[in-house]
């Protein structure tokens, strides 16, 4: 067994926050790139440096999932790494980190795990940067024409060649930086990045090369942007291609109440049967956008392990549906379904039913024909309802 000695670098890498922008279900550090988490990529990114004590800083409630991400990624070095619980603001998250730290630690590296896919070679150039009074930051040229402004008005264009735009990990000497961080806590004042903050202490910081895979994950397109970069080559070609699925539901009549379908009640008529509202269509449709996106299925998402959404009517499963694909980076581009059935007459209702699931769906288009089978099998002698829907989803998302 190979014996690593005690390192004297420290990697705290902050993934306490709540991913307001990117807006997804999950605090960010613990949302899906491809099969691994954002924080598990950076703490792979992390590991593959060179041997360091590696604090992760997590949400409360998560530390024993942030746990779990670290024991994965830390192969041989398990004792390099724990995890402790961050604050309200990501400078308070640095500040619990920074009370983790090993005695022996003299460099620390602070790292956002939103940049999950900043390569080792970076988090390495860092590190050996660092002198004992000045703190380094990677960064990159900006492209774009900067201007200031003033509400609407341009005041005076910017002179970009003497802007950087700064990444992390950001290095500095410990005992420079918990000084720096001590007298920020005193002062009350909150830095945009650690680099401000030792600066503001009276010390120097250098920078070095960025790259551009070290991009930090904030918005929808950020995720796509990883997503595509982690695909392999043939995926990637294909990842833009639209996407069909098909669902099929059946139900016979014989339940409680009013009949519901395609998201409408329709009184008078006999209900079908089954769980939730027995509303084939919508069912019908689930079951197509779930495997469009390649996601499963009804039962999967929405069956009795969900008791949430026992007794929900069609619109509240399609809006979930609607999320579930949004999450996973699909929009939905239309859906055409059939019902077969004698029982309702649906063409008076056509309209507001597309419109209707079309409303649930966020705006897809939705069309629905309806047909009977000339007195044939269970739908001819009016015993139930079948539904066949097909969907065609696009990989994507909307800027929130
Ligand atoms: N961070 C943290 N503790 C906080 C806030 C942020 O550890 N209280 C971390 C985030 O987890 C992220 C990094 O700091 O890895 C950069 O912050 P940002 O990209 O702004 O992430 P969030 O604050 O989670 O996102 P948003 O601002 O959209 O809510
Ligand atoms: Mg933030």
């Amino acid at each position: 067994m190979t014996v690593i000695p005690v390192p004297t670098t420290a990697i705290i890498v902050v993934a306490a926050g709540s991913g307001t922008r990117l807006g997804a279900s999950a605090p960010k550090a613990f949302v899906g790139i491809g099969e691994r988490s954002v924080l598990r990529h950076a703490l792979d990114g992390v590991f593959a440096a060179s041997p360091a004590q590696v604090i992760v800083v997590a949400p409360a409630g998560l530390e024993g999932d942030a746990e779990a991400e670290l024991r994965a990624a830390a192969g041989d070095r398990q004792d390099f790494g724990r995890v402790v619980i961050g604050g309200e603001t990501r400078q308070q998250s640095v500040a619990a980190g920074l009370r983790a730290l090993w005695g022996d630690i003299t460099t620390v590296l602070v790292h956002d795990a939103a940049r999950a896919l900043t390569p080792p070679t970076q988090i390495d150039a860092v590190a050996t940067a660092v002198t004992p009074a000045s703190g380094v930051i990677p960064a990159l040229p900006v492209v774009n024409t900067l201007k200031r402004v003033a509400g609407d008005d341009v005041v005076e264009a910017v002179d970009r060649d003497s802007l950087v735009a700064a990444q992390t990990p950001q290095g500095f000497p410990r005992v420079l930086l918990e000084e720096a961080y001590a007298a920020a806590l005193e002062a009350g004042t909150e830095y945009t990045d650690d680099a401000a903050l030792f600066a503001a202490a009276g010390h120097p910081v250098r920078r070095i090369s960025g790259s551009e895979r070290a991009f930090k994950i904030t918005t929808p397109s950020d995720l796509d942007r990883a997503r595509q970069l982690l695909a392999p080559p043939a995926a990637r070609a294909l990842a833009s291609v639209p996407r069909v699925g098909i669902g099929t539901d059946v139900h016979a009549y014989g339940g409680d109440g009013n009949l519901w379908l395609a998201g409408l009640e329709w009184p008078g008529e006999p209900a079908l049967s089954g769980h939730s509202d027995g509303d084939a269509v919508a069912h019908a449709i689930v079951d197509a956008l779930l495997g469009a996106a390649g996601l499963g299925d009804i039962g999967e998402h929405f069956g009795t392990s969900h008791p949430e959404f026992a007794g929900a009517h069609g619109d509240v499963f399609l809006a979930r549906t609607r999320q579930i694909l949004a999450e996973a980076g699909f929009l939905i581009g239309n859906v055409s379904v059939q019902l077969q059935a004698n029982r309702p007459r649906f063409s008076v209702r056509r309209a507001e039913a597309e419109a209707a699931l079309s409303h649930a769906l966020g705006g897809a288009t939705v069309s629905i024909s309806a047909t009977t089978t000339d007195g044939l099998g269970f739908t001819g002698r009016t015993e139930g309802a079948a539904v066949t829907a097909v969907a065609l989803v696009v990989p994507g998302t909307l800027e929130r």
